[in-house]
């Protein structure tokens, strides 16, 4: 029956057990924000690409891909939690929407691009507020070389020119060693280049935050712009790092990358490369960048939003008036033995209420020392970016949320 079957981007798809996209997600495969004109994210998409003008740069390939090339082939292990039905988004148990760009390294690298930029729409489940969002936007950029003596003067090169830029701005690093015991040479490579390789990465990188964050952090020599290099774990780079900048007061995470593991170069048949890559995320960096308050505000169609942009300038958001919000609370005792997911709980509410939900907030959860039940209670904040919600209407969608809770979560209502 068509019940046991999905309709996405025009192909039909069968679904099973594991089955878990709504109609709220599958509506926004569609709109890829990232290509639609004077967009915020289309232009912050332009400005990183005219960063690097001599990359290949790449941004139409589809959100559906297998759990294979979104993990296994990115060595992530068997039982990584990304993996779980509560953290990322399945057509059925061989279809899903990627939780991230790093899905397409392997077959990008397969196709001989050995400098690539690649943005795209990525999906995870996850909590409901103003900074996050099931759906958001991310960068991919790699730069792979010839592992020997040739791509390695190619490399040192760029690095001596890159440093040259670095030397005459206003930006103050924070580095750590490009390899340490805790952030290790892969066994393949020769630590001379692997360290070349981690350099250009950060020269690319630091010229890049530049670029993004120098005119609003680092105007100034008493106010230069900071950027701060961490030690991180990824399981298809290593060594591996996060960037941070500082703004307002606060370290900002702005992205991951590292030295390509050597397995992902082999399975994309560029054995004989070495290089980088890192996936940034567009959303936090354009809410920065324009002020734009809310994560929502990416996904508006009202002019008041649109009409504010024009492509390739960034300008400072002028906030029009928040219309009210409204408070609504729901307690119940999930099924026994099996309490609730929180992500399950704002899957359901965002499929009811879409982009009218604001936040959603766990506000209690016990368990009943006799029969072992979990209670839980969630405060839903309804508030639409675009018109005033009457009591009637946040009533009516609050009712179908809870009779979704009974009717397809199984809980009892309290
Ligand atoms: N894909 C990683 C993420 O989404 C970021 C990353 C990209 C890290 C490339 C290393 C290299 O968190």
């Amino acid at each position: 029956g068509l019940s046991d079957q999905l309709e996405i981007l025009g192909v039909r798809y069968p679904t099973d057990a594991i089955t878990n996209v709504t109609p709220a997600i599958l509506s926004k495969l569609s709109l890829r924000l990232h290509t639609q004109h004077a967009h915020p994210l289309n232009t912050l998409r332009s400005l990183i690409e005219s960063h690097y003008p001599d990359f290949a740069h790449l941004s139409s390939l589809s959100p559906l891909v297998t759990p294979y090339k979104n993990f296994d082939e990115l060595s992530f292990p068997k039982d990584h939690p990304g993996r779980a039905v509560t953290d990322s988004y399945y057509l059925n148990k061989d279809l899903m929407l990627r939780t991230h760009t790093s899905a397409h390294e392997v077959e990008v690298f397969r196709r001989g691009e050995t400098k690539w930029l690649l943005t795209a729409d990525v999906y995870r489940r996850d909590e409901i507020d103003g900074s996050h969002y099931p759906v958001f936007h991310q960068m991919e950029g790699a730069r792979i070389f010839s592992a020997d003596a040739s791509g390695m003067k190619e490399c040192e090169e760029n690095n001596a020119w890159l440093a040259q830029q670095l030397a005459m701005s206003n930006i103050v690093i924070e580095d750590v060693p490009h390899i340490s015991p805790t952030n290790p040479v892969q066994p393949t490579h020769d630590p001379r280049y692997s360290e070349l390789v981690a350099r250009n990465l950060k020269l690319s990188l630091n010229t890049l935050m530049l670029k993004l964050f120098g005119g609003v952090a680092g105007s100034n020599s008493q106010n230069p712009l900071r950027v701060r290099w961490i030690e991180a774990y990824f399981p298809f780079t290593s060594p591996s790092f996060e960037v941070e900048v500082y703004f307002q007061g606060e370290w900002l995470e702005i992205l991951g990358c590292g030295v390509v593991r050597q397995a992902t170069l082999d399975t994309a048949g560029v054995s004989n490369k070495i290089g980088w890559a890192f996936g940034l995320g567009l959303e936090r960096i354009a809410m920065i960048l324009y002020s734009i308050p809310d994560i929502r505000l990416f996904w508006s169609t009202d002019p008041r939003f649109l009409s504010q942009f024009e492509h390739g300038k960034i300008t400072t958001f002028r906030p029009y008036s928040k219309y009210p919000s409204c408070f609504k609370d729901v307690s119940f005792w999930s099924p026994k033995d099996k309490p609730l997911h929180e992500n399950d709980f704002c899957d359901l509410v965002r499929d009811v209420a879409g982009d009218l939900v604001e936040d959603v907030q766990k506000i209690d959860n016990f368990v009943h020392p006799k029969t072992g039940r979990t209670s839980m209670c969630f405060r839903i904040n309804y508030r639409s970016m675009d018109r005033s919600l009457s009591n009637d209407e946040v009533n009516g969608i609050q009712s179908q949320v809870v009779s979704r809770l009974k009717d397809k979560m199984g809980v009892e209502i309290r």
